[in-house]
């Protein structure tokens, strides 16, 4: 049995169940880290009949919550001794969503899971990470950052705590988008500043995977369609999976640190320039990600935001 440990969230379906499974059938101690505690202890039953592996542990989590996030370190860490993988793979995303919702924080709900849950989430566990001899945090990210191509394109910053949810129109898409694009410039910076304690942060940009039944059934009918016809052509999401583990676990990837990397396994640049030719490559390509990515006021403004919302419940309630 190998001593890693890896802990995972949204593992009871989709890229992260298939993750699960591949750490367990590696012999890792796997951590699900999820919200539906009866339908993830089905799945995580079945992964141990499946692997022969009993290190499978499952802790409830729902991401968006800050005392969820808290509850769930903390018994992490009285019964393990430290973290080699994290992997944040939860994600809030519900096609043809039209309501404006807030976590129990009263943070947009897809800040909450995507970007503010996760940051919290490290940052409770950091002191498990620096234990680990090779540390390694994975975010999921997804190519719907290349809207941010689109010089017009912004994170709606001034709209995270309900400010205009009754007089803007809400579209849970964007909201997505803005949130995948803050946990990539949060990668960035959370590599510079965890580089003192060797603990490696990377982002996947995930391109299009087949969707489980459960999460189709979430979304509203049209849109439930055109999932439904998108899976025929979509590949399973253990070649995703596939690609968390060889992030999370090879030689190749052992100091890489920081960087946004694609579905072939390749590491993907900021633009050189988002005009003509270069920009259909950018749009079509898997190769570069917008400049806004890069821009330090952006990436000084999610940072500090992650910090102030996070902050006054980290001093008081340290693990
Ligand atoms: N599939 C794709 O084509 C695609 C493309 C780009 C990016 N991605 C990214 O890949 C990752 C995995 O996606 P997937 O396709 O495998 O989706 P999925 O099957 O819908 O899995 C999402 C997981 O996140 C969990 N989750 C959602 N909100 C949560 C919360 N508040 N607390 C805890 N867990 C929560 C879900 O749990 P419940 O079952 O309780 O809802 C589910 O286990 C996501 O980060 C997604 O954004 C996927």
């Amino acid at each position: 049995m190998k001593e890693k440990i890896v802990l995972i969230t949204g593992a009871n379906s989709g890229i992260g169940k298939a993750a699960a499974l591949k750490f367990a059938k590696e012999e890792y101690q796997v951590i699900m880290a999820c919200r539906n505690m009866e339908i993830s202890y089905a799945v995580q039953r079945d992964i141990i009949e499946t692997t022969k592996n009993k290190d499978v542990d499952l802790i409830e989590l729902d991401v968006s919550s800050f005392d969820s996030i808290h509850s769930c370190c903390k018994d992490f860490k009285s019964k393990y001794p430290r973290l080699d993988i994290l992997i944040h793979n939860a994600a809030y995303l519900n096609h043809g969503e039209t309501e404006y919702k807030l976590s129990p924080e009263h943070i947009e709900l897809s800040f909450a899971t995507n970007t503010i849950g996760p940051f919290l989430m490290t940052q409770l566990l950091i002191d498990h990470l620096s234990k680990s001899a090779d540390p390694r945090v994975l975010h999921a990210c997804t190519t719907n950052i290349k809207n941010f191509f689109n010089p017009k394109r912004n994170i709606e910053f001034d709209n995270l705590r309900g400010e205009h949810k009754d007089t803007r129109p809400y579209s849970t898409y964007k909201m997505y988008g803005d949130s995948k694009m803050a946990l990539l410039m949060l990668t960035f910076k959370m590599a510079e500043e965890y580089k003192r304690l060797g603990i490696k942060v990377n982002a996947l940009q995930i391109n299009r995977v087949k969707l489980s039944k459960e999460t189709i059934n979430k979304m509203r009918s049209i849109w439930k369609t055109f999932a439904y016809l998108q899976n025929i052509t979509n590949p399973l999401p253990a070649g995703m999976a596939d690609t968390y583990f060889h992030i999370c676990t090879s030689n190749e990837f052992k100091h890489v640190t920081g960087q946004l990397i694609n579905h072939k396994r390749e590491i993907v640049h900021s633009a050189t320039s988002e005009k003509g030719f270069t920009q259909l490559k950018n749009i079509f390509g898997s190769t570069s990600y917008p400049k806004y990515a890069k821009n330090p006021q952006n990436i000084a403004h999610i940072w500090g935001l992650s910090l102030s919302l996070t902050e006054d419940y980290m001093s008081k309630h340290i693990v």
